[in-house]
């Protein structure tokens, strides 16, 4: 049996070791969230955003569009948030309809207020090994593995998956954290023999339970990046009962990973009004 990665605990410490932080800056930093359009998925995000800040005496808010939007008015949207001092951080909820660019989106977003870290400048950064804003999702994988205390110094990661959102980043990070990086998607071939040979292994390929145990090399940490709700019933990219009879940690669906990128969100929050509350006194 392998140990489960537990992201609620996780994610708790960080609210505890930001609390003083949030405790010592003159302003209480806020979150402005735009959500286009009614995916459901979304609304939801949206509200444990909300929900979190709140708990946290962050402020925040969220600008709801229509799905219809055009893209200057979401840009005029966007141009106002930038410009209103007492916004630190802006997120616009992914994913966008069809006729907008999230690539688009992004560039129009304060690099200093993008708390999600997609806009170029602060994608250029991470590339670089000197993150402003990492992505929150691959951030909090790093996070659980140094709480969980799990080397990655000179082992070999695996990332399956190659978004902007958390496969780029997620090997960004752990390559900044001298882990040895390969990453995986749909068209490399016998991705299972590859996924074997990692110590670390990162699932973001978005199938549900695709992963078993013939994927895991004995003794590796896997982390599962996925969500699907498949019968009623929330899953991972991973088949979770199979990988944990060989992998020796795994990240569970829910309560793994889910929870981690609220807190890193969140703390990338505080993050952006602590590099900014000069500006809004
Ligand atoms: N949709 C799903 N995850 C995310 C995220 O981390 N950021 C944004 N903006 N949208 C998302």
């Amino acid at each position: 049996m392998s140990l489960i990665l537990d992201g609620k605990i996780v994610a708790q410490s960080v609210y505890g070791r930001m609390a003083e932080e949030i405790a010592a800056l003159p302003i209480r930093p806020k979150l402005s969230v735009v959500l286009v359009g009614e995916d459901p998925a979304s609304q939801t995000y949206v509200k444990s955003k909300a929900a979190r800040c709140e708990q946290l005496g962050l402020q925040s808010e969220t600008v709801r569009l229509p799905a219809t939007v055009l893209e200057n008015e979401l840009y005029a949207v966007l141009e106002t948030l930038n410009e209103d001092v007492s916004v630190h951080g802006i997120l616009v909820q992914l994913p966008l309809p069809a006729h907008l660019s999230k690539y688009d989106v992004a560039r129009r977003i304060s690099a200093m207020k993008d708390v999600d870290g997609l806009h170029p400048e602060n994608a250029g950064l991470l590339s670089q090994g000197r993150p402003r804003f990492a992505p929150c999702t691959p951030a909090g994988v790093v996070e659980m593995l140094d709480f969980y205390k799990i080397p990655v110094d000179g082992r070999h990661a695996v990332v399956i998956g190659r978004s902007e959102i958390v496969g780029k980043p997620a090997a960004q990070l752990l390559l900044q954290r001298n882990a040895t990086v390969t990453i995986c998607h749909s068209r490399t071939q016998s991705i299972e023999n590859v996924a074997a040979l990692a110590d670390i292994l990162v699932v973001a390929m978005g199938k549900p339970q695709a992963v078993d145990r013939n994927w895991v090399k004995p003794g590796a940490t896997v982390i599962d990046v996925g969500i699907h709700r498949v019968a009623g019933k929330l899953v991972g990219d991973v088949h979770t009962e199979s990988v944990q009879e060989v992998a020796s940690a795994v990240s569970p669906v829910p309560g793994g990973v889910g929870p981690m990128t609220i807190a890193m969100l969140m703390q990338n929050v505080v993050r952006a009004a602590g590099l900014q509350y000069p500006r809004s006194n």
